[in-house]
């Protein structure tokens, strides 16, 4: 990014940055634990499981891979240190079940990650409305993914 399209950017860079790096870290503790459930789940009807939680971890970390790119083009650096990406994260990394064949709580699990998903970014949102019209947009499209995220599983808990 160029030195104008930073200069038109109306935050603080160091704290946006600083928000996109939290929600790099949400995506990379996201992206293993669905990756995680999908490899290890078991049970009856595991394979329509493992498929959903395969997808949405390709998106999570098509999410951290969006969000360390434009971290770049903002002049700063994603968490390098494989340590530091729960500590960064804005909630703590949920353990997947004892149980790998409790579905129910596989559902459970990844609807509180997505709302919490959705909660991080329509706070950035916010932020960026207005201010800074390049991370709104990416913010935005990774929201309208999360959204859908909890959708698909919300849907499967009514059930
Ligand atoms: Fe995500
Ligand atoms: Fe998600």
């Amino acid at each position: 990014m160029g030195k104008q399209a930073r200069a038109i950017v109306d935050l603080n860079l160091k704290e946006l940055v600083k928000d996109l790096n939290k929600a790099y870290c949400d995506e990379w503790l996201a992206f293993y634990l669905y990756w995680y459930m999908a490899q290890t789940v078991s049970g009856r009807a595991y394979e329509d499981m493992q498929e959903m939680l395969n997808k949405i971890a390709k998106d999570e970390l098509e999410h951290a891979g969006e969000l360390a790119d434009l971290i770049t083009k903002l002049g700063d650096v994603p968490v390098a240190n494989l340590t530091e990406l729960e500590k960064n994260a804005n909630a703590p990394y949920m353990m997947p079940p004892k149980n790998s064949a409790d579905i129910n709580r596989i559902i459970r699990i990844v609807t509180e990650a997505e709302a919490q998903a959705i909660d991080v970014y329509n706070k950035i949102a916010k932020k960026t409305q207005g201010k800074d019209h390049n991370t709104y947009q990416l913010i935005t499209h990774i929201l309208s993914e999360e959204i859908s995220h909890e959708e698909m599983f919300e849907n499967l808990q009514e059930r």
